[in-house]
């Protein structure tokens, strides 16, 4: 336990403080959470280190915030390191803006760098987060950039047209052009095949994926298994890519029927080459989709798959948000790291 003037900090696992996390992370979020969602998140890994949480007390000893910490697997440097990943930090609203969400995130920093010192840590922050770990010594690392390739673009020619038949011809005509280019361009690259389950073509390509340089979370069978397939809410679809027989990608995205959007949460491939026709392959098979207004994928400004989506027609926005890092030797913060939507509510 570490004193604070009158407050107080303290360290716990997941078990017998179930209700306690899902009563604070719950009262500080605009969506609530499930207890099956929370199992799933505290999940851990056979090799990994136990979830830590940390927590906020007053002096009549009540529980007014907590941040947690998962281990999860990356590679860095060609090895597999748990790294820290923080998440569900939350402060009672009536206590903000006066220094405690600070204390509490120093008190888990220096915990870390005590207990886990050669474990890298990683958090996507909101922006009142961001700004109590920067003044707690945590670096900014990357920022996380949205990008969306418009499939069916009536409602943006709208917007420049006033009549709406007007804007249905010319978005028709954008559409049939683009399909023309695809299809040239996806000549004998290889098959895309999509799936709602895991199935083992894929964990046999996922066990033998090389790891790729930077830091990057693991995407070995067990990772996909818990992350996607195991998700307690979130239907995820697998798309694997084939050439002469051979599986030789995996793209991972999510169908969001209201929003009519299909977003990308991971993509791996065995070369840069089968990386971009798995792509184009992806976004042909997308425009045969019915109601289907736009595909995104939100990748770290680094990422080395943004210049294949942008030559694939993917405009970048403004980045969403960005990710810190912190280690006690430093380590982290030198690691270029590969960050996409999967690294996000982990
Ligand atoms: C993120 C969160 C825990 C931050 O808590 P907090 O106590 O408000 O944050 P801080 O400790 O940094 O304090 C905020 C402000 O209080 C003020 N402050 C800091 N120390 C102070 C002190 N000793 N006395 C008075 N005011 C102080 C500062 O103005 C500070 O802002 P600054 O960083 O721009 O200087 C809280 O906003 C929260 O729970 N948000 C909702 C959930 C959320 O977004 N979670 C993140 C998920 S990743």
């Amino acid at each position: 336990m570490h004193d604070s003037g009158e407050f107080s900090c303290e360290v716990t696992g997941f078990p017998g403080y179930e209700q306690e996390i899902l009563r604070l992370r719950n009262s500080n979020r605009n969506e609530p959470e499930t207890r099956e969602y929370l199992d799933w998140r505290y999940q851990r890994s056979a090799d990994s280190p136990e979830p830590q949480v940390f927590w906020l007390l007053t002096p009549d000893r009540q529980r007014i915030g907590m941040a947690s910490v998962v281990f999860r697997p990356y590679w860095s440097n060609n090895m597999r390191v748990q790294t820290a990943v923080v998440g569900d930090i939350s402060l009672d609203t009536r206590w903000r803006g006066r220094g405690l969400g600070q204390t509490l995130l120093r008190f888990m920093t220096e915990y870390l760098d005590a207990h886990f010192p050669q474990q890298p840590a990683f958090v996507i922050p909101t922006e009142a987060a961001r700004r109590a770990l920067a003044n707690v010594g945590w670096v900014t690392s990357g920022a996380l950039v949205p990008h969306v390739y418009v499939l069916d673009a009536t409602r943006y020619v709208r917007a420049l047209v006033r009549s709406g038949w007007l804007a249905t011809r010319i978005a028709r005509r954008m559409r049939a052009l683009e399909r023309i280019v695809t299809r040239l361009r996806t000549k004998r690259v290889g098959a895309l095949h999509l799936k709602d389950t895991l199935d083992e073509s894929l964990l046999e390509f996922a066990r033998r994926l090389p790891p790729s340089g930077g830091a990057v979370r693991d995407l070995g069978p067990e990772s996909l298994n818990w992350r996607y397939a195991q998700h307690p809410h979130t239907r995820f679809t697998f798309a694997r890519f084939t050439r002469s027989g051979e599986t030789r990608g995996l793209l991972v995205f999510e169908d969001s029927t209201l929003e009519q959007t299909w977003s990308i949460y991971d993509l791996a491939a065995k070369t840069p080459a089968n990386l971009s026709a798995r792509l184009t392959l992806f976004v042909q098979r997308a425009r045969s989709a019915p109601d289907l207004v736009t595909l995104r994928v939100t990748l770290d400004e680094r990422h080395p798959c943004r210049a294949q989506l942008r030559a694939l027609g993917f405009i970048a926005r403004r980045p969403d948000t960005v990710f810190q890092v912190h280690s006690h030797s430093g380590m982290a913060e030198r690691l270029a790291w590969c960050v996409t939507q999967g690294d996000k509510d982990t």
